[in-house]
Formats: C-alpha cells, structure tokens, sequence
C-alpha cells in the first residue's frame, strides 16, 4: 500500500472501537498489513459456508450478515465480521453482502493474529462480539 493511503487509513483507524487500546504505532503497522478493497452494493463480501480466511473492518458503506433468508445484522463503518474465521478453520458462519458501495481494510488470519494478539483489549472485544452475535444468530434462527 503506498504510504500516503496507509497514513489515512491509520488515521481512520483511530476511530475504531475495536482498536481503542492500540497506539498509534500499532494502528499504523495494522494499516500497512492490511489490504483496503472495494465492493459494490450486491456484492457478496464472503459466502455462507465458504472457507474463511479473512478478517474485514468496514471502512465505508453498508453490509447485511444474512442466513437462511434471515438478516441478522446491519453493519456500518467502524463494524467488523469474519473474526469467527479468525478462531477456527470452520466455514462461514453467514453471507455477508454490500448493501452499499463498501471499502474494507482486510486482513488475514495470519496478519491478525501475528499483529493484534499480544492486544488483551482487542481479544476481549472480539470474545464478546462472537459471542453476542452467536446469541443473536441462534435467537434468529429459532424464530
Ligand atoms: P464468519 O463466520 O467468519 O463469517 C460470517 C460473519 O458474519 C461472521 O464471521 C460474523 O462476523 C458475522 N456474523 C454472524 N452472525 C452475526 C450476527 N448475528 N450479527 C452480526 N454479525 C454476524
């Protein structure tokens, strides 16, 4: 990534409750380790079942976690999904879709754990969300 667009994604970074405990430091490497790509509205971001490799922070736009024809979620800028990908090398959980034109920074399961793990604060943060959205999933599911 040229160093000017890592600059202002570090900055962007700033903003992420996720990555309140980090420093600037470590925000900037995260910007520099990960890759910032583009989605157009309808543009299944990852696929329910597929193999999950990838963590994406939403940078711009707006996406639907959906399963079984049910939509789970809204995300909007400042929001992540694929960290359940991040644990265990099982497949997706659900399809996550552009409902608008969207920029994500993302990044591996390697980057993120090799760049973000020594963080408690991250951990924590990423432990709840798991488990607040496999509570919701399975309430919406059972509905
Ligand atoms: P993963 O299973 O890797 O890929 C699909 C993603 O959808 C999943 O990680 C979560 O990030 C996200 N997801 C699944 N269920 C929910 C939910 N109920 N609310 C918000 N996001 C969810």
């Amino acid at each position: 990534m040229p160093k000017g667009e890592g600059e202002s994604v570090a900055d962007r970074l700033s903003a992420v409750p996720l990555f309140a405990s980090l420093s600037p430091r470590d925000l900037r490497t995260v910007a520099s380790t990960g890759s910032v790509r583009s989605f157009a509205a309808g543009d299944t971001i990852v696929g329910k079942g597929d193999k999950g490799l990838g963590f994406y922070l939403i940078l711009d736009g707006k996406v639907e976690v959906r399963a079984e024809g049910k939509t789970l979620a809204t995300l909007g800028p400042n929001s992540f999904f694929g960290e359940m990908a991040l644990f265990e090398e099982q497949p997706r959980t659900a399809d996550v879709v552009a409902t608008a034109p969207s920029r994500c920074l993302v990044l591996s399961r390697w980057e993120f754990w090799s760049e973000l793990a020594h963080d408690p604060e991250v951990l924590r943060t990423l432990m709840a969300a798991v488990v607040g959205r496999l509570r919701a999933t399975s309430k919406a599911l059972s509905e």
